[in-house]
């Protein structure tokens, strides 16, 4: 399959799956935008990008949702969950019994407030500060992330999600995290993805300019700061994540190329083979 034929345009409006009608996803978006007694972290601790945390995060519960098939009773693992913006608004959805949520991170001050102000209100969400090195969220970290392996027993996830991660990773660690969500995910399991995919489709409206990265997979946009924004060409994401075991229906195009889509990034959804739940 070539990049382009791998490329969608924006899913159409996908019915959410049993269990949830779409009038109700459309009302708990709106709630989980709303509620002022859910926790917010201090406008100054966010430091996960600009945006309105709570309409992003209302935003990917939805996108979970209808495009990631998320049900109530899964276990998720939030890899590289920042400062809860995601587990937010899964607390209003995961059944408190059945459903469960795993976060890590590397930025102690994100693992500390959710584990200090979600965990105490919905104990089946959990929080582990991992000191992977980074060169801008830890730079003194201890664990390159080509050597990351997550304490996580293999199929131990329904649903693994990955919101503006592999768009600050380069090429070697994303490949290293695409075989360990396979690994963790279950069969039937999905990968959420969000990336920079690098197609040669150019709109000329883009809202980020990339170059590659040396004669690799890789590119940026930043050049002071590679990690910044890292793009990753289309065929060697599909490729990597083919080679990992996962099946993908190829790559949703997200509005940062100047096209109308219902996402900033790209996404990716793949899937672990086998029965599903
Ligand atoms: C733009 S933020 C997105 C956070 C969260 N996914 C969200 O959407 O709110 C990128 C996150 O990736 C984390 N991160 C950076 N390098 C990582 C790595 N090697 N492994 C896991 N997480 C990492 C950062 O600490 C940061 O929380």
């Amino acid at each position: 399959m070539t990049a382009i034929t791998a490329l969608r345009q924006i899913a159409p409006e996908q019915a959410p799956p049993d269990g949830i009608s779409a009038a109700e996803l459309d009302h708990l978006m709106a709630s989980v935008q709303t509620n002022r007694f859910l926790p917010h972290p201090p406008p100054a601790s966010i430091f996960v990008g600009d945006g309105d945390y709570r309409a992003i995060g209302a935003e990917f519960l939805g996108h979970y949702i209808r495009l990631g098939r998320l049900r109530r009773h899964e276990r998720i693992l939030d890899i590289g969950c920042g400062i809860g913006r995601m587990a937010v608004p899964l607390t209003q959805y995961l059944d408190p019994e059945r459903g469960s949520y795993d976060g890590v991170d590397p930025v102690m001050d994100g693992i500390l407030w959710c584990a200090q102000t979600i965990t105490p209100a919905y104990p089946r969400f959990r929080f582990q500060r991992l000191d992977i090195a980074h060169p801008l969220y830890n730079p003194q970290g201890s664990l390159p992330g080509t050597e990351v392996q997550f304490g996580f027993a293999n199929g131990s996830f329904d649903f693994i999600t990955m919101v503006s991660v592999a768009t600050h990773l380069p090429p070697n660690e994303l490949a290293v995290y695409l075989n360990e969500a396979s690994r963790l995910l279950a069969p039937g399991g999905r990968l959420f993805l969000t990336a920079f995919a690098i197609d040669g489709q150019n709109t000329g409206l883009e809202r980020l300019k990339f170059k590659r990265w040396q004669d690799g997979p890789g590119w940026y946009a930043i050049e002071e700061a590679p990690l910044a924004a890292a793009g990753i060409e289309t065929d060697w994401l599909l490729g990597a994540v083919a080679d990992a075991g996962l099946a993908s229906d190829g790559l949703r195009r997200g509005h940062w190329r100047g096209i109308n889509a219902a996402h900033y990034q790209d996404l990716l959804i793949a899937t672990k083979p086998g029965a599903g739940p």
